[in-house]
């Protein structure tokens, strides 16, 4: 059978390693997009086995370089994202900008598909740099091409993360763990199998057009994940509301790390539920059902935390 071939960016990150291997094992053939595959190359490679993914390294969004793949392709998905910026208009350039050149190529070269992830609950963040231009990605992308496929997942979990993981970490060492607007800001976490299996069923299928928000089966807040958190990893530990300018203040500090904890724009947006705004389709509406939990799942890899480790037993 010939291999249907996908143009991956991004896919060095915790979707994109994932959707190599899920879409690999399904005869696709998949050529990934890297910065730099010196230092990308190896957790790249070993994702796929020999024959289903090639690997390309392009630098700086080159346009030329970047047009010569997508017309050899017929289907193409963007996972590239920040969560903070480097340079001011990084967000801009990542999220909107970029987005915007790969579907204006994408509908000259007439592509079969073009499936783009952008974020959930940024419509009102109307104060956040990420959620602007996030959705200004959106816009630019549906007036480039029409059948774009918009995916807006809530948080994206797995042991492959920087969400679960870090938190993990930090409570393991921290005594005290802030918690921004009281903790109540929610969630609707969504496994990482279950969103590659919702992009798997969309390359399957037709659904062109379709802008769908992708959640986890429950809506829980920032202080019940922390709760959860700790009793996978088996610590008990004091979670202190900040008064907002105590926790704007730890922000502009926190912002200063070369890989920041906390940014003043994360602050913002941690002020918007991260749950399905009916404004859009999402995936249990169309049958995709996303079936993990978010307990059962971190408890499956929560003992690298846990003192003792692995054989560790719950008090
Ligand atoms: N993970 C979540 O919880 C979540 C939630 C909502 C939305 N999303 C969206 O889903 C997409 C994929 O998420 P992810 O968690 O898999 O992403 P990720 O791991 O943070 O990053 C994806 C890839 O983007 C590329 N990249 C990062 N900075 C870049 C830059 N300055 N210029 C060019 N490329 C850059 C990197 O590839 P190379 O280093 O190989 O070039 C990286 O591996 C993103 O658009 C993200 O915003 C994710």
């Amino acid at each position: 059978m010939k291999q249907k071939e996908i143009l991956l960016f991004g896919a060095s990150g915790q979707i994109g390693r994932n959707l190599i291997r899920k879409l690999s094992q399904k005869n696709y053939k998949i050529t990934a997009v890297t910065r730099n595959i010196h230092r990308k190359g190896y957790i790249l490679k070993t994702q796929a086995n020999p024959g289903y993914l090639d690997l390309v390294e392009i630098k700086n969004f080159d346009s030329n370089n970047i047009e010569k793949l997508i017309k050899k392709s017929s289907i193409c998905i963007n996972l590239i994202g920040i969560l903070f910026e480097k340079k001011k208009n990084d967000f801009n350039l990542i999220h909107s900008d970029f987005p915007a050149l790969l579907s204006k190529l994408i509908n000259k070269h007439k592509l079969d598909k073009f499936i783009h992830l952008s974020a959930l609950g940024i419509e009102n963040a109307k104060d956040s740099d990420y959620a602007i231009s996030k959705l200004n990605g959106e816009k630019r992308i549906r007036e480039n091409f029409k059948k774009s496929i918009i995916l807006k997942p809530s948080i994206v979990y797995s042991i492959d993360d920087k969400f679960s993981t870090s938190f993990m970490s930090l409570l393991s060492k921290l005594p005290i763990m802030p918690l921004y607007y009281k903790g109540k800001t929610k969630f609707s976490p969504i496994h990482v199998s279950d969103l590659v299996d919702i992009i798997e069923n969309l390359i399957e299928e037709n659904h062109n057009g379709l802008t769908l928000e992708c959640v986890g089966p429950e809506e829980i807040t920032f202080k019940e994940i922390l709760q959860k958190l700790l009793r996978a990893i088996n610590k008990k530990r004091i979670l202190l509301p900040l008064p907002y300018p105590v926790a704007k203040f730890s922000a502009k500090v926190l912002q200063l790390l070369p890989t920041p904890l906390l940014t003043e724009d994360q602050l913002k947006l941690l002020k918007y539920d991260n749950c399905r705004s009916n404004m859009y389709k999402c995936n249990f509406d169309i049958g995709f059902e996303s079936k993990k939990k978010f307990e059962n799942e971190i408890n499956k890899y929560s003992y690298n935390w846990k003192s003792g480790g692995q054989f560790a037993i719950n008090n």
